[in-house]
């Protein structure tokens, strides 16, 4: 299959090694190729420089945004999330007919941990992100569990806990699952159309507050009375 990843921040690196180890065809989108390609800087959370990453991946192909929403057949939006809805409008006409996988919180960083949400009760990231992309299916999943976690389930308790689905299309989400369950996700619970993605976005409030004091690996598992 042809996949593309948006962004290349950790979350994009991972997704793009993930999918190319695979076996897909995967392209990873960057606003400034040659910039990406020459910075022998870290990235923001320290990670090395692209060119080493992706010196270690050769297999995928690097395209600036438009040709990556255009390469696959179904995109990953890894873009930072206080940008991602300006820059994926930009994109609305490659992003015509494909499926969007959106994995991105509407987390702001800037005032240290735990982050604040710019997006709450009422609207959701993802479907601001549907709203502006009218003929891109819109699938939200897979925010709710850290970068590694998301192509990796069995990090945690091998594999015996939860990840969600939100989107309007039926046939989407059916295509997506295949996606998470080629990574090793056992359990999904598709929680219904896009407006649900309030509830796996206003979880993360929690996540943040889980996070120092886990300090490891985890997840959630739902379990019911039946
Ligand atoms: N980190 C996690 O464990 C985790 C877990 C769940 C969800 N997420 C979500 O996954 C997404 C990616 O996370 P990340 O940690 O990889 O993010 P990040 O490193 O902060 O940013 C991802 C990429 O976004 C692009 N970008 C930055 N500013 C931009 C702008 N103004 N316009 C367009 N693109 C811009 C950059 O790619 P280029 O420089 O190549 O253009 C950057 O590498 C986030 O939305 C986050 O909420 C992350």
């Amino acid at each position: 299959m042809k996949i593309s990843v948006l962004g290349t921040g950790a979350v994009g690196r991972v997704y793009a090694a993930k999918l190319a180890e695979l076996g897909h065809d995967v392209m990873i989108g960057t606003r400034d190729i040659s910039k990406t390609l020459k910075s022998n800087q870290k990235d923001p959370q320290g990670n090395p420089p692209f060119s080493v990453w992706h010196t270690a991946h050769p297999a995928v192909r690097v395209g600036s945004l438009p040709e990556a929403a255009g390469f696959g057949d179904i995109v990953i939006n890894a873009l930072l999330a206080k940008s991602a809805l300006s820059a994926l409008e930009a994109l609305r006409s490659d992003l015509d007919g494909k499926i969007l996988v959106d994995i991105t919180n509407a987390m702001d960083f800037s005032t240290g941990f735990p982050p604040t949400f710019f997006i709450v009760n009422t609207d959701s990231l993802g479907e601001q992100i549907q709203r502006a992309l009218p003929d891109t299916k819109v699938v939200k999943t897979l925010n709710t569990v850290s970068a590694l976690i998301q192509t990796d389930p069995y990090l945690v308790a091998s594999g015996d806990h939860h990840v969600f689905l939100s989107g309007n299309d039926a046939d989407a989400k059916t295509r997506v699952m295949e996606i998470l369950r080629m990574y090793g996700w056992q359990h999904i619970l598709d929680l219904g159309d896009i407006t649900t993605s309030r509830g796996v976005e206003m979880y993360m409030a929690l996540w943040a507050r889980l996070y120092p004091v886990l300090n490891t690996p985890f997840n959630i598992k739902i379990q019911t009375g039946k």
